[in-house]
């Protein structure tokens, strides 16, 4: 293995838990007394709740929780095998859960459309969309509709859903929208001129991981903002799980670095569970408010339970979320209706 190979891996593998480029957290770690747990989350019957990507880590363990609480919880997967194996793994714990399953792949916008049609056609309320499914740092590739994978996946699959199930948000009373990012956001950066890496013209499977969790931040700040300016009662907020033992680092298991690394890792990381808090925390607790972003509240927001975090400079950039905004749109053909008069 050569000094490039090893220092390109070690790189790869301190992103994927998130650490790499981290600035400094400026709130303090949370006290006991702060522990924000699931013990916390109110009673959740009557409300309706998506979770995309819920067969598999942090989704999954949101999804569970929910379904405790009393919600109706839809598992928005694009594996119905997979989906099929996580309500049956709810309902063994949980028997009087109430679940359901349609199909979603995030990487094809027909399929975002015929979730959103089904699902409109089975609910008449959505209190929490939670945007949560996502693949990372994957070798450069396109979605069905010509998106490179992790921005199209991630960021265009997510934005679509949201907007096809706008009226659905804003006739909620208190909806949330819950866009799940990284501090891996932090290695991403807004170009618009190759904003796909055009046939794979300068990818970086790290950078275009960052840029897709940038873009989850700038879309957060930008809808909650329209939000606001349309007087809605529907709110944004986004989340991210530190660094978590979950199967979002599948792609690179073939990795010789990865494979040698890997029971440092796992010890290294969270559990699937602790991960959730954040993302179950954003969407149920009522003291959360638009424009907050949760996340671990232990070293380097890596672990620990949920506590309000900071995203860098750039998610808070006006000019590139309108942008990106509008870039969405033309690249998704899906619109926000009275959302887009701001
Ligand atoms: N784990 C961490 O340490 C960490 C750190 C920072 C941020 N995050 C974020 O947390 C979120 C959840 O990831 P995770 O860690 O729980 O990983 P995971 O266990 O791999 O779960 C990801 C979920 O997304 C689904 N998914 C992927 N592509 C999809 C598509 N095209 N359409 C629909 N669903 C799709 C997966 O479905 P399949 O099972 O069919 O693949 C799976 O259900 C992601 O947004 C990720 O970026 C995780």
């Amino acid at each position: 293995m050569n000094k490039k190979v090893l220092i390109g891996g070690a790189a790869t593998l301190l992103a994927a838990i998130g650490i790499y480029k981290i600035a400094s957290t400026k709130k303090s770690a949370s006290s006991p007394a702060d522990d924000w747990t699931t013990a916390n989350m109110p009673d959740l019957t009557g409300k309706v709740i998506i979770v995309t990507g819920a067969n598999s880590g942090i989704g999954f363990e949101a999804a569970k929780e929910f379904a405790r609480k009393g919600a109706q919880v839809v598992l928005a997967c694009r594996s119905l095998d997979k989906a099929t194996t996580a309500v049956t793994e709810i309902q063994l714990e949980i028997p009087d859960a109430q679940v359901e399953i349609i199909q979603l792949d995030l990487a094809n916008q027909n399929s975002v459309h015929e979730f959103a049609g089904t699902f409109q056609a089975r609910y008449d309320r959505l209190d929490v969309l939670v945007n949560n499914a996502g693949i990372m740092m994957t070798p450069y590739s396109t979605t069905e509709d010509g998106f490179e994978s992790q921005f199209g996946t991630n960021h265009l699959g997510h934005f679509a859903l949201t907007g096809l199930l706008r009226d659905h948000l804003l006739n909620t009373p208190g909806a949330r929208v819950v866009n799940v990012s990284s501090t891996g956001h932090r290695m991403g950066h807004m170009d618009f001129d190759n904003l796909m890496y055009a046939q794979g013209e300068g990818y970086s499977a790290a950078k275009a991981y960052g840029r897709s969790k940038l873009a989850n931040l700038l879309f957060t700040y930008e809808l909650q903002r329209r939000f606001a300016a349309a007087g809605a009662d529907a709110i944004a907020v986004a989340a991210h799980p530190g660094g978590s033992n979950t199967n979002l680092s599948h792609h690179m298991e073939d990795k010789m670095l990865y494979k040698l690394a890997t029971p440092l890792l796992k010890r290294m990381l969270q559990s699937a569970a602790m991960g959730a808090l954040p993302t179950i925390r954003a969407a149920v607790d009522p003291d959360v408010k638009g424009g907050d972003y949760y996340g671990p509240g232990g070293f380097m927001q890596q672990g620990g339970y949920p506590i309000l975090v900071d995203s860098n400079d750039q998610s808070h950039d006006l000019a590139d979320a309108k942008r990106l905004w509008q870039v969405s749109e033309t690249l998704t053909r899906v619109t926000f209706g009275p959302l887009d008069q701001y």
